[in-house]
């Protein structure tokens, strides 16, 4: 997902270039804007943290595009090329070093296993939606 902070900057096309550079295929894309509901539902592991209602109304303050990427290894891959959660830590010529504001507006999410992959890409796309 190319969260809020990124599609305010005009990034969209400039992280799609290292996703694929990095070797993986976007199979599905659309842009929406989170419902408050939704973005709680999506991030529901993170409810107890302090900093949830903060996240909720970033994920919720502008569109978000969400994407089904597709490659060997493509959780392993996704995560390299995004870098760190908190910018700051992540290497140069990660989505995050390179484009991130703070550890809250991160510019991207991926899903960091085979199970979060599958529920997310249920949550947001149908079947016929994954074009490959
Ligand atoms: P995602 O790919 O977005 O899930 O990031 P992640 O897996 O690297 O981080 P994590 O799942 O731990 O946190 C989810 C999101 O919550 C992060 O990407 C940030 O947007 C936000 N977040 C995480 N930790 C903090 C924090 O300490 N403070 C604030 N303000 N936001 C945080
Ligand atoms: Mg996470």
């Amino acid at each position: 997902m190319i969260k809020p902070d990124a599609t305010k900057r005009n990034l969209i096309g400039k992280i799609n270039s290292y996703l694929e550079n990095a070797g993986l295929k976007i199979v599905a894309q659309k842009m929406v804007r989170l419902e408050e509901s939704q973005a709680r539902e999506f991030y529901a592991e993170h409810k107890e943290r302090s900093f949830f209602s903060g996240l909720i109304t970033y994920m919720t303050s502008a569109p978000v595009v969400l994407q089904v990427l597709k490659g060997e290894n493509a959780i392993t891959k996704s995560r390299e090329i995004m870098g760190a959660t908190n910018p700051a830590e992540a290497r140069p010529g990660t989505v995050r070093k390179d484009f991130a504001v703070d550890i809250e507006a991160n510019s991207i999410h991926g899903s960091d296993s085979i199970e979060s992959a599958e529920r997310e890409i249920n949550f947001f796309f149908s079947k016929e939606e994954i074009v490959e």
